[in-house]
């Protein structure tokens, strides 16, 4: 389809402009599951120092569950949010249990771990194990409303599965770079203030940029 289209020129400029970011080197599903809990909260150059040093104390879900509690706090310590920290330390255990220490590869599964939402079960899942569910969270809300000119109010409890469905559409077969290239492209180009249309590489599809009216997306009517 023409959506397709879309997601692959996506997929093009990734391959070219990815940011160079330490978990971007693994598929290790641990460290991407702890990558996307710290990073969805927190930006990259804030939070890079801490997810390394969480990473190089707690390798993988063994050593984490083994922890005590305070120790994991004390190392999510400038983070804030701790009931991330706690929620994380938690899931190890619940791998530990649950899934004989393996770290589950079913999006059902994932989703099953205390403090894993869809947007992160979709994340793991796609990066880590070729799952073919769309990592949804603001950027594709933002991205996806201006592309299509769309203008479903985002505040609604209908978002998700809406701007999920359109997602669907955009797909291409590579959805772990399909992701994380939104990831990338809300977070450089396509930003809430100030999107830097000219280097877009959707700037051609763009219906919003054609209109001249992408301030206007995402349509948000509650606060
Ligand atoms: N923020 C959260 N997860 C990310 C990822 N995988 N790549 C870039 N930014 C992110």
């Amino acid at each position: 389809s023409d959506f397709l289209h879309v997601g692959n020129k996506l997929l093009g400029w990734y391959k070219e402009n990815a940011r160079d970011l330490p978990f971007r080197k693994t598929k290790d599903p641990y460290k991407i599951w702890i990558c996307e809990i710290v990073f969805q909260q927190t930006r990259i150059a804030q939070g890079l120092n801490h997810y390394n040093n969480f990473i190089r104390r707690f390798p993988d879900v063994k050593s984490l569950a083994s922890a005590e509690e305070d120790e994991v706090l004390l190392h999510w310590k400038g983070l804030g949010y701790y009931s991330r920290a706690i929620n994380i330390h938690k899931a190890a255990q619940q791998i530990m249990t649950d899934f004989d220490g393996v770290f589950p590869a079913r999006y059902e599964d994932i989703l099953q771990l205390k403090g894993v939402g869809k947007y992160t079960a979709a994340a793991v899942s796609s990066i880590c194990f070729n799952g073919r569910m769309p990592a949804v969270d603001g950027n594709f809300y933002r991205v996806l409303s201006r592309v299509f000119a769309d203008d479903f109010d985002i505040s609604g409890s209908k978002a998700f599965a809406y701007f999920s469905q359109l997602a669907t559409l955009v797909m291409p077969e590579n959805v772990g770079d399909f992701n994380q290239a939104m990831m990338d492209l809300g977070s450089e180009i396509c930003k809430p203030k100030n999107p830097l249309c000219e280097k877009c590489p959707l700037k051609d599809d763009c219906l919003a940029f054609a209109v001249n009216k992408v301030s206007e997306f995402p349509v948000k009517t509650k606060k």
